[in-house]
């Protein structure tokens, strides 16, 4: 099966979401359909509160998570495990050993939502690390400082030149993801490393630089880690999203909050994409005429890196506008009533999704 395009349809290799937020509980309930209905794996972030840190969290969760999902979805979460500065490496054995863990999460403390039990000193965890590039587990990173004399807006960037660059120096086979980049600097030191380096793609980074979150008033519905930085940033990304190089993949960081907790005098730092991110992906695509090379980063580069195997299963869009709501109300046992807000609220997309195509042989 070949990725096909023409100017009204297209059909390629399904998809996977390789970060992703999918929360517990009811919004967990809610929300897993958005991604199970596109995407045929997801990389499913671990920083729940409290996180995933050993094999047993991370296995009871994965059951959650599929008992969220309609039955005849094919959907595989792929489980990480939070990484906290006592962690032992005999869990990440373990998980490992046990096929629970495809991959661990680095936050660093307090860089963004539920990270406080993240990681103080990287120098204090090295025993971690060496562990993952002995056994092979892939670390994927929040790639910003957490210090306060660190404009926000360079973060990405002296993570990078702090902290990225002397980790892999220090484990070149360590097999690292830098997730959800932002930055042309973070666009040109993935592309120049000779290590097993690659980074995730967010479709809000594609789409809106850090104007819109103040535009006409504060728009907390675009704030969001690492923020959205200035235009030259979301063009380097574009280019970066859509060169066809492998070293750059899907991920959509779909991270829901409640619309209470995002509008608030303290506000959530989270977009919730996920419901419409395959188009969303598409309009980058097609605006930069290069939709040939979608395939490549939605549904190849990922698993190349992650060595896994293709999607047999495809999807199809057609050219065919879609209202986004302003709001998608979530249903509560209570019978409360709570929203959340989707990227691209409001707006009209060219593309529409139709019902995941199975192929005979799909596992
Ligand atoms: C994420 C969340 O809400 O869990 N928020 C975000 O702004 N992206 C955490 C994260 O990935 O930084
Ligand atoms: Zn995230």
């Amino acid at each position: 099966m070949a990725l096909n395009f023409s100017a009204e349809q297209i059909t390629l290799r399904q998809p996977d979401d390789w970060h992703v937020h999918l929360r517990d509980g009811e919004i967990l309930k809610n929300v897993a359909i958005s991604t199970a209905r596109v995407f045929r794996r997801a990389i499913v972030m671990p920083n729940l509160s409290p996180p995933i840190t050993s094999v047993e969290e991370a296995v009871n969760y994965r059951i959650r998570i599929l008992d969220a999902i309609p039955k005849e979805l094919s959907f595989t979460p792929l489980m990480t495990a939070y990484l906290t500065d006592d962690l032992s490496p005999k869990v990440l054995e373990q998980g490992h050993r046990e096929g629970v863990f495809v991959a661990a999460k680095l936050y660093p403390a307090n860089a963004t939502t539920n990270s406080s039990q993240g990681v103080s000193d990287l120098k204090a965890i090295g025993s971690l690390f060496e562990t993952m590039e002995r056994i092979g587990l892939p670390l994927l990173i929040h790639g910003e400082v957490v210090d306060e004399d660190v404009d926000i807006f360079d973060r990405e960037a002296t993570f990078i030149d702090r902290h990225l660059q002397p980790l892999l120096v220090r484990y070149p086979k360590l097999r690292v993801v830098l997730e959800h980049i932002t930055t042309e600097e973070a666009v040109q030191f993935v592309q120049d490393s000779k290590s097993n380096l690659a980074a995730t793609i967010t479709p809000h980074h594609l789409h809106i630089n850090r104007n819109a979150i103040f535009a006409g008033g504060l728009r907390s519905d675009f704030y969001c880690l690492p923020v959205a930085k200035r235009e030259r940033h979301r063009l380097a990304l574009r280019r970066a999203a859509t060169s066809g190089q492998t070293c750059f993949f899907l991920g959509t960081d779909s991270a829901p909050h409640l619309r209470g907790s995002k509008e608030s005098s303290c506000g959530c730092a989270g977009i919730f994409n996920a419901q419409y991110a395959l188009e969303s992906y598409v309009t980058v695509f097609e605006e930069e005429g290069a939709l040939e090379r979608l395939e490549a980063f939605a549904s190849e580069n990922g698993p190349s890196f992650y060595g896994l195997p293709f999607n047999k299963s495809s999807v199809r869009l057609e050219k065919r506008p879609q209202q986004i709501p302003k709001q998608l109300q979530l249903k509560l046992a209570n019978n409360s009533v709570e929203y959340l807000v989707p990227f691209h609220a409001g707006e009209s997309l060219r593309w529409s999704l139709l019902p995941v195509e199975k192929s005979l042989n799909d596992n």
